[in-house]
């Protein structure tokens, strides 16, 4: 990671933050935008953010992502909206705007942070699921295209994590169910998921190509 510049989305908190802090503690560079630099609800915004970068980037991890639970015959059109643009949009976007830099100098690493729920599915997921889905597909297509320029690109499936998304979408007597059903018997901590993708942003990951990890206890083997 030394000498590496990497953009990492949705690093307030959560996940995207124990990745950053991560990729500091190896020496990378590390751009973390908040909303008011890159509102990732706005093509234009990313757009924007993107042509004024002064620097370089090596590591993109679309990271940021939201999920408004609703089933699959009662979700409103602005969650529609929302969550295809915030979770698969722009994701998209950015490997548009970032990856032919890369590619010109032949190396670059993009992980995308996908779901369980790409995997296996529970009720009111709906629209999350299918996002999450399209982000395995996504890595699939751009991972061909690019991994001939040096550029890997791949993405990451957290179980459940506990992070403020997890205890917001779940209550208390639902998170003790779930742990229960966990066959290693705990949430994961952040930096368990952020250790996997520094792992597959670094040089050392020489040959994973196109893949999703899942990263969750054991849950979708059951
Ligand atoms: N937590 C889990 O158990 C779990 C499991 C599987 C997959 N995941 C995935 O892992 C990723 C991170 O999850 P998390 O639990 O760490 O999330 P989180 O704690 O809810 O944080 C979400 C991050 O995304 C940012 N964000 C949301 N909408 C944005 C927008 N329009 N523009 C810019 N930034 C925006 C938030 O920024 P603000 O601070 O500005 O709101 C925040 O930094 C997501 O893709 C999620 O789907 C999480």
């Amino acid at each position: 990671m030394l000498g590496r510049t990497a953009l990492i989305t949705g690093a307030s908190r959560g996940i995207g933050r124990a990745i950053a802090d991560l990729f500091r503690s190896q020496g990378a560079t590390v751009l973390v935008p908040n909303r008011q630099e890159m509102d990732l609800a706005s093509t234009e915004s990313i757009e924007r953010y993107c042509a004024g970068l002064g620097e370089r980037v090596d590591i993109l991890v679309n990271n940021a992502g939201i999920n408004p639970l609703a089933a699959a015959g009662e979700f409103s059109d602005a969650d529609l909206a929302g969550t295809l643009q915030v979770n698969l949009i722009a994701p998209m976007v950015l490997l548009r705007a970032l990856s032919p830099g890369m590619a010109e100098r032949g190396y670059g690493r993009i992980v995308n942070i996908s779901s369980i729920w790409s995997g296996v599915c529970k009720p009111r997921r709906f629209v999350y699921a299918t996002t999450k889905s399209g982000i395995n597909g996504m890595t699939r297509a751009a991972a061909v295209e690019l991994a001939g320029s040096g550029v890997m690109v791949n993405a990451v499936a957290p179980g459940f994590v506990a992070t403020e998304l997890t205890r917001q979408n779940n209550s208390e007597d639902e998170l003790r169910k779930i742990t229960e059903n966990i066959p290693a018997g705990r949430l994961a901590e952040p930096k368990e998921i952020a250790e996997v993708v520094a792992f597959l942003c670094s040089s050392r990951n020489s040959f994973i190509v196109g893949q999703t990890i899942f990263v969750d206890g054991g849950f979708t083997c059951q």
